[in-house]
């Protein structure tokens, strides 16, 4: 069985499934509210606990099979990612696979302060003597093995913090994934990937930017707010409650105000005994526009920090639960001057038509990812990228 488990801002959530006969089947999928997290980030240890046994003793009744060990997922403007570069000699005058790990080892000996830990070691291409550009190195002849690759690191306090909620639900850490990679794994096509692609998790409490070009990832980021800000930010322009907030935000919600007729009206719950008014559409998506189009604004920056903007030949894809929100897409696509769609995530067997939804891509991608973890090294994806977290676990960071 391979588990996935999400601990999103907004809900945790469990996906388990099997592989019969080189396919994935879904088994069960757990889901609960989550209250212990803010921006992606664990800040209440207890509420975050029972929210994962909450999730995954549905997933375990659905099944009838206890989980024990979990592929689980972390975002976060905590996430910072780098170059780096490693060399060895090659001492059989033929590159092994042990010489790719070991000129891996060398570029992951990256300086980092006592409060960073390596996620992941994302190779880019490697070098063998002189010739550049080459994907799969074993068994090629030279004397020198060269790899340039992507370091992604993570703050030491949010990985303990979430492993530590995880364990506490009584279940192992096979890998922590980098979530939007996960999600990645789930909504875009290797020809996307190729060609370059930005991935944007638009979830509840934080927005992950990843970019992709040839086959790997390039560069990624954060932005510390999701769909959480909107409800907010509509609880204070309605004077309404939260939860009717997100209600309406999600059956009526629209960021592009000439998108809405005038002449729909909504009934908008009153605070307190304060009785319901009736108000047009348009004054949700007018409170909507200007936050949307803020936040498509700083990712579009981040897209050209990255300074890969120009070459991404397959645009924007956009997931996470907030993607559904009409009018983003003709928002994104005019501020960021890029086709762009909607990630669903892939189907995978056995999972009802109506869970494909962008809000679950990251937990069907930790799925997918935790496939691939047992499989040979997948191109872009490291075999056990948590081996590295539990080394230093050890030396007690
Ligand atoms: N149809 C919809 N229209 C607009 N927003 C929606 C819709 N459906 C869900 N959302 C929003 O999606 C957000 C939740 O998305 P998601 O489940 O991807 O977040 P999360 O994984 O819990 O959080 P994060 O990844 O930020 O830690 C909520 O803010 C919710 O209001
Ligand atoms: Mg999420």
């Amino acid at each position: 069985m391979i588990v996935g488990l999400d601990v999103g801002t907004t809900k945790v959530c469990c996906l388990a499934a099997e592989e019969v006969e080189g396919e994935l089947r879904a088994l069960a999928l757990g889901m609960a509210p989550s209250t212990g997290l803010r921006r992606g980030v664990v800040v209440n240890i207890e509420s975050t606990v029972n929210s994962i046994l909450e999730a995954v003793r549905q997933a375990e009744e659905a099944c009838g099979e206890e989980i024990t060990n979990v592929v689980v997922g972390i975002a976060g403007t905590h996430i910072k990612s780098q170059q780096s570069h490693g060399v060895i000699a090659l001492k059989g005058g033929e590159v092994t696979p042990e010489d790719v790990d070991k000129v891996i080892e060398a570029a992951r000996a990256i300086n980092l302060p006592n409060d960073r830990l390596i996620l992941h070691a994302i190779p880019q291409e490697y070098i063998v003597d002189d010739q550049g550009g080459i994907e799969q190195p074993v068994g090629m002849s030279g004397v020198r093995l060269e790899a340039r690759v992507h370091i992604i690191t993570a703050g030491a306090s949010a990985v303990h913090n979430l492993v530590k909620c995880v364990e506490k639900a009584g279940l192992e850490v096979d890998a922590v994934v980098l979530q939007p990679l996960a999600s990645a794994e789930a909504v875009l096509t290797e020809e996307e990937k190729q060609l370059g692609v930005a991935l944007i998790d638009f979830g509840g409490g934080t927005t992950d930017v990843a970019i992709f070009l040839e086959g790997t990832l390039r560069h990624t980021g954060a932005v510390g707010v999701g769909g959480q800000i909107l409800t907010s930010d509509l609880t204070v322009g309605l004077r309404t409650t939260m939860s009717a907030a997100e209600k309406l935000k999600i059956h009526y919600g629209c960021c592009l105000a000439p998108m809405v007729p005038r002449e729909e009206y909504i009934e908008v719950p009153g605070l307190g005994n304060r009785p319901a008014r009736k108000l047009s559409r348009q004054v949700l998506a007018e409170i909507l526009e200007p936050r949307v189009e803020e936040l498509l604004e700083i990712i579009n920056t981040e897209l050209e920090r990255s300074g890969l903007k120009p070459r991404l030949g397959s645009g924007a894809v956009i997931t996470g639960g907030s993607a559904l929100l009409p009018g983003l897409l003709e928002m994104a696509d005019q501020i960021f001057e890029l086709p762009t769609r909607i990630g669903f995530p892939r189907k995978l067997p056995g999972l009802p038509e109506e869970m494909y939804h962008p809000r679950l891509s990251t937990v069907i991608g930790l799925v997918l990812f935790g496939r691939n973890l047992g499989m040979e090294r997948p191109k872009g994806i490291p075999k056990n990228p948590l081996k590295k977290i539990f080394e230093l676990f050890g030396r007690g960071l």
